[in-house]
């Protein structure tokens, strides 16, 4: 597999060298200002860059690229002796590393990925933009902004690497568990992967799901148990909140980074952990550590090569919420009736949705988005359908209509009617409830009205148990829905622990 052009910035016979194995014609530089003069005129399809021949030339060379729009895929060729460096290329910007001269395996690897990312180009233009087809279809990554290219190119480096454990860390709604998933199918998809949330069991519980016990260690352990991490095998175990862990587990939890054993609760055998340990957390650790809450110890164990998502409301992510938007409504399944019907959004309602400051980044966009289909009547989502939080956005909430459930007497409080819930099942079930109530109940004018089939508006108000008069219109205007109760924090399941 060979890519047509490859700019070498190197002074090495092996370095070019290198580049012939996998390039059809090589250019090469010798130095900064002839290397992006030979880029900008051959338009090639990758560069390697020599560390060696100008190890402080990258950031420089990264910064004119970056300067100068161009998007071709810069590989550092490293000496395999710095890992520190290599992160702090993929930081700055690189797409991947070598470890060496000698490093021809992953230089093939890294040029299947750019061909196939092409092949797809040539399919579907706009596949390009996702980067998704890097992964596999549960673990679709979508953005384009440099900050995000970089968190994946972190991504990368850490699956390729041996990194045990891996932090992510990134405000709630970044991508977290996203981005273990991505590690995870990066480095042994056909392992287990188990999510824990830290926050969701009691101490206790949460020690012996971990660990696993011993049969009579413990009033009701009538019988041995295999822990998360034994039964994460070879896989990945996502330690989901780890800020929440209690202060004695993580003194645990490190003893297995550490030793890479650990015993069930009452065990006397050790067993050995071959996972793969990632940490999420959406609170600072650092912060956390200064506050005695979190282990100093554990901290810098786990810092090693964080993967940090930039929050969506970064200016440096702004160009991504577009390109997020077009992704969820292209993947929405919320109302099948209308699937490839809206094909886009207008300019105006992109204009809202990168405007907001998106407190719950990209699951509220992936939200607002569903909400935006649920509600459109054309072909496009406009900006009277993007209906963002009212209670986190400020003043416009008090333009909204106000759409009440009735619930029975003393059930609310005297703020009933506030809009507070825009969750997309409170949505829906409100959208419904008042094309019902708007139609008298006459159940094909409501389907027309709502863009769905009789047999879909039958399995709604069934799923969502409507009941004529179950609700109150109070001033509606534009016919925005709206319910009371505050959204509860999601959490992994009631027990804390998801498998795949
Ligand atoms: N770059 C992205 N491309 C596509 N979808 C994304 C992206 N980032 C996040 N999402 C989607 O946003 C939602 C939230 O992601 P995820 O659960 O991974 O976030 P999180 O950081 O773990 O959140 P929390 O801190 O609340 O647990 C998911 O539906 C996920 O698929
Ligand atoms: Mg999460």
């Amino acid at each position: 597999m060979s890519l047509r052009r490859i700019v070498a910035v190197s002074k090495e016979a092996e370095v070019q060298q290198l580049a012939r194995q996998v390039g059809q014609e090589i250019f090469v530089a010798d130095n900064l200002d002839e290397a992006l003069d030979i880029v900008e005129t051959v338009n090639p399809d990758l560069i390697l860059f020599d560390h060696r021949f100008h190890p402080t030339g990258i950031r420089e060379f990264l910064n004119m690229t970056e300067k100068n729009s161009i998007r071709v895929p810069v590989v550092v060729v490293g000496d395999g002796r710095d890992s520190d460096l290599s992160s702090e290329f993929i930081r700055m910007g690189a797409y991947d590393y070598l470890q060496g001269r000698g490093d021809y395996n992953r230089l093939e690897q890294i040029v299947s990925r750019i061909k196939n990312k092409r092949n797809a180009v040539d399919t579907e233009r706009t596949a390009d933009d996702f980067f998704a087809q890097d992964y596999a279809a549960s673990v679709s990554m979508v953005g384009r902004s440099k900050a995000f290219v970089k968190m994946l190119g972190m991504i990368r480096l850490v699956a390729a690497s041996r990194c045990n454990p891996v932090l992510i860390v990134g405000e709630t709604g970044t991508g977290k568990e996203l981005a273990a998933k991505a590690i995870h199918t990066l480095r042994h998809p056909d392992e287990p992967f188990i999510a824990v949330n830290c926050a969701a069991l009691t101490a206790n519980l949460l020690e012996s799901e971990l660990f696993g016990h011993a049969k009579g260690s413990f009033t009701g352990a009538d019988r041995e148990k295999i822990g998360l991490l034994e039964l994460a095998g070879a896989g990945t175990i996502l330690l989901d909140e780890i800020s929440e862990m209690p202060m004695d587990l993580q003194a645990k939890l490190l003893r297995v980074l550490q030793e890479k054993n650990f015993r069930r609760v009452g065990g006397v055998k050790n067993i050995t952990c071959n996972a793969t340990i990632i940490v999420s957390s959406n609170r600072n650790l650092y912060r956390e550590t200064k506050a005695h809450r979190f282990r100093r110890d554990l901290y810098y164990r786990l810092n090693i090569c964080p993967v940090i998502i930039v929050p969506l409301k970064s200016p440096d992510r702004r160009e991504d919420i577009p390109l997020l938007a077009e992704y969820f409504l292209k993947t929405s399944t919320i109302c099948p009736e209308k699937r490839n019907k809206i094909t886009s959004l207008t300019k105006l309602a992109v204009e809202a949705l990168q405007k907001h400051d998106w407190p719950g980044n990209v699951r509220e966009l992936h939200n607002v988005i569903e909400r935006a289909i649920l509600l459109e009547t054309t072909d496009k989502i406009g900006l009277s359908s993007i209906v963002i939080d009212p209670a986190l956005d400020g003043p416009e909430c008090s333009e909204l209509s106000e759409l009440v459930w009735a619930e029975p007497a003393g059930a609310r409080g005297p703020t009933a009617g506030y809009i507070k819930d825009f969750s997309l099942a409170k949505a829906e079930r409100e959208l419904i409830a008042r094309a019902l109530q708007e139609t008298g109940w006459q159940k094909t004018k409501a389907a027309d009205l709502l863009g769905i089939t009789r047999a879909t508006l039958y399995a709604k108000v069934r799923q969502y148990n409507i009941e004529k008069g179950s609700y109150v219109v109070k001033g509606l205007q534009n016919g925005i829905p709206a319910s009371s109760s505050p959204q509860p924090r999601r959490k992994a399941s009631p027990s804390g622990v998801t498998t795949t």
